[in-house]
């Protein structure tokens, strides 16, 4: 049973003007396809409840039915990937709040809920850990020829390129250096030298620079309008020779055209994805061991992942509902 620490609230001066009362016995959502564990799901129960609300679960379902069934008389939403579209909004006619539990929030309709005035919400940092850990274990299991006969090599000596220096990508770099590997970075939203200089990592200046020099390549992009199909051919062609691209991503930013003819006209190329593309069985049989995605998305798929993510959800709406706080808004 995880232990429920108690949130402690700062007290405003100004009450928010539009958030007038307490919200009390709202019906909160947790709607999964890909379900958290058990123990989780009572910890967001215990959360829940504890602050006079009701828990309703929608749990592996696979119609969309189920979901815009589900969404119809409740007051809040904790999701994972699930897709909150126009549609799912719609349906949702007493909806106030959306914590989507986890990082990326490119799954749900943000003007959408913005035009009814719902709020959405990430978890940010909650499961970089785990996302960070998968990704060097994809470059191990890539440098051993996905654990088949045969010699492979070593991480330590080589250079991590880190795209996006985000909370992944600062966790995956401070392991790759506990590997010995050397890490460089690009980041075009951090102006500020001292952040990599602090984690002892080289600052490149440009997209192109990193990918030049990445024996190990991690995508932390999001993805967004600019970033999508931005990943192609002419980023993995400049890639050092028995360069792997590690996407533990999104898989909506990898060109998958440029991808499969840049894998094919350099036959030491690897790529590696935490879910699998649109052309994966095509990849799979035109490059074998050069390529390996997984089935379902893992990256986020620990019990601790689950437990942090899941609960500051839980917590994030209960505030909110109680006080206002949209401090990880991301629809403001
Ligand atoms: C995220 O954006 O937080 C990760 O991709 C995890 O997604 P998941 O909750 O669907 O596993």
């Amino acid at each position: 049973m995880p232990t429920i620490v108690p949130l402690t609230y700062e007290k405003r001066e100004e009450p928010r003007l539009y958030f007038t009362s307490l919200l009390k016995n709202m019906k909160i959502l947790v709607a999964t396809e890909k379900p958290f564990s058990a123990a989780a799901v009572e910890g967001i129960r215990q959360i829940v409840e504890q602050a006079g609300h009701e828990l309703v679960l929608l749990e592996k379902y696979t119609d969309k039915a189920d979901l815009l069934a589900a969404v119809a008389e409740v007051d809040a939403l904790i999701i994972r990937s699930d897709k909150v579209t126009a549609e799912v909004i719609e349906a949702a006619r007493n909806l106030k709040i959306v914590v989507r539990a986890g990082a990326g929030y490119d799954n749900v309709d943000l003007a959408a809920a913005s035009a009814r005035g719902i709020v959405v919400m990430n978890t940010p940092g909650q499961n970089s850990n785990a996302v960070a850990e998968l990704a060097l274990a994809m470059m191990i299991y890539m440098a051993r020829n996905r654990f088949t006969p045969g010699t492979g090599s070593e991480l330590q000596g080589k250079t991590l390129a880190i795209h996006a220096y985000g909370n992944v990508g600062k966790l995956v770099g401070r392991k790759g250096k506990a590997l010995g590997m050397r890490v460089i970075a690009y980041d075009p939203f951090i102006t500020d030298a001292t952040i990599f200089e602090n984690d002892g990592v080289e600052q490149v200046a440009s997209v192109e620079e990193l990918y030049a020099q990445a024996d190990y390549l991690s995508l932390h992009i999001p993805a967004t309008a600019e970033t999508r199909g931005s990943i192609g051919y002419e980023r993995l062609m400049s890639m050092p020779k028995g360069a792997t691209l590690v996407n533990t991503a999104r898989k909506e930013v990898i060109d998958e055209e440029g991808l499969k003819r840049a894998m094919s006209e350099r036959a030491d190329l690897k790529y590696i994805s935490d879910i699998a593309p649109a052309n994966a069985a095509e990849l799979e049989e035109l490059f074998g061991k050069r390529f390996f995605a997984t089935p379902k998305k893992q990256g986020a798929e620990t019990a601790e992942a689950n437990m942090n993510a899941g609960l500051a959800a839980a917590r994030q709406i209960v505030d909110y509902l109680a006080t206002g706080n949209t401090r990880f808004q991301v629809n403001k």
